[in-house]
């Protein structure tokens, strides 16, 4: 049986904190959770399955099949076990495609430097398809083609074939990124953390680059986000059959919705970053979907019924001076204050002192990683007596 049908364990990895929102991802696509760690959950299925996970999922990083567990103390067994492999079953030695990069975590005491072990993989992935094939693919850094991932601790080392190449993060629409942009999958996170139902408006001041507003979109239509691009890890794997993949795009596409059921609103007090989300919008191909205005946050219009605010201010880690950004905090307070009336406000911040100055009682505190930096999604209910809290606080 090719790997294209046959069943193995599957890692699809996430950012920290966002495990719970994967997992609930994972089982509406009816796959099983077998198994859940800090930054990936173990499911399983056939590598033609990863087109699936791939396509639709928006909170993972990468979707990573399981190959082989090998038995490996030192750098000389990996090479051996790994060379065993029947790699020129699975990997092109000429040809367009013909290259491949491997990436690893090692938790081994004797390796100092995970570059060592890339290499050492890589030739024993490079010499097997030489001495099969006469010829040798290329490799390098660059993820745009075959990608092998090995994760080795102690002695035991398991070899992926990491399926989605460039991660998933990168889904192609935001050609102007503006200074520090939420990562795709994060912004998709923090969505399904707030319980934002499609049919009620979600406003997003501070836009920046439009990346929680264009996330919005695409959640409300049930676009799924992997048909933004068109180059994945598993192309690259011998068998890849394109009229397959072409059907599992089609029936994304004949699942999504054409009409928002609820309103997106996104603003900035700065021109050019709403220029900047209304193309990434374009590009992503809900630009008509959101309500662009450039204007402070606090002049932001609040639709009538009641519904999410989801804001990522500035938090003086790349940008930004804390001084000015406390009387930005006590801003979005004052805005939260007068907001009122049924709604949910939400700050996204990786700063917790400067989120103290908004002045309202925080209903829930959500940990969060934006990379390394440790963030929190903090909520609000927002009511008529808002402003009550605040004296309280
Ligand atoms: C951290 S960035 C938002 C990044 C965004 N989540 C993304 O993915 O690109 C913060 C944004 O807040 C905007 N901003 C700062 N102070 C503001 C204010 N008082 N009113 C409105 N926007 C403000 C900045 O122009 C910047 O675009």
């Amino acid at each position: 049986m090719t790997i294209w049908k046959k069943k193995s364990k599957i890692l699809v990895t996430c950012p920290k904190g966002v495990v719970p929102y994967l997992k609930t991802e994972i089982e509406t696509l009816g796959f099983p959770v077998l198994y859940e760690l800090d930054t990936a959950i173990q499911t399983e299925g056939s590598l033609a399955d990863t087109m699936i996970l791939n396509l639709h999922l928006r909170t993972t990083q990468r979707v990573l099949y399981l190959l082989e567990t090998l038995p490996a103390d030192t750098p000389g067994a990996l090479y051996a076990r790994m060379n065993a492999l029947p790699w020129e079953e699975l990997l092109h030695e000429s040809g367009k495609d013909a290259y491949l990069c491997v990436t690893s975590i090692v938790d081994n005491s004797s390796i100092t430097d995970t570059r060592f072990v890339n290499v050492k993989a890589k030739d024993a992935i490079v010499d097997r398809i030489r001495d099969k094939c006469g010829l040798r693919p290329d490799s390098g850094p660059e993820k745009d083609k075959a990608v092998i991932h090995v994760y080795w601790k102690n002695d035991r080392a398991e070899v992926y074939l990491d399926t989605s190449g460039e991660r998933l993060a990168r889904r192609g629409y935001r050609k102007i990124p503006l200074e520090a942009p939420m990562q795709e999958t994060l912004a998709a996170a923090v969505i399904m953390a707030t319980g934002w139902k499609p049919e009620e408006p979600l406003v997003n001041p501070m836009c920046g680059s439009g990346t929680i507003a264009i996330e919005t979109a695409l959640i409300a239509l049930g676009r799924a986000p992997g048909l933004l691009r068109n180059n994945y890890g598993f192309m690259y794997i011998k068998g890849f059959s394109d009229t397959l993949w072409q059907e599992t795009r089609k029936k994304a596409k004949d699942k999504a919705i054409k009409k928002l059921p609820g309103k997106i609103i996104a603003t900035d007090i700065s021109k050019s970053a709403v220029i900047a989300a209304r193309q990434n919008a374009q590009t992503a191909g809900v630009d008509h979907l959101i309500e662009f205005v450039v204007c402070p946050c606090e002049k932001t219009a609040i639709p009538e019924q009641s519904g999410v605010i989801i804001l990522n201010p500035p938090y003086g880690e790349r940008m930004g001076d804390i001084k000015k950004l406390e009387t930005t905090y006590q801003g979005i307070g004052d805005f939260f204050k007068k907001t009122g009336g049924g709604y949910r406000g939400y700050i996204f911040t990786g700063n917790l002192d400067l989120a103290k100055k908004v002045g309202l009682r925080t209903k829930r505190r959500i940990i969060l990683y934006n990379g390394d930096i440790e963030c929190r999604l903090l909520e609000y209910e927002l009511y008529a007596g808002s402003r009550k809290n605040s004296e309280e606080k």
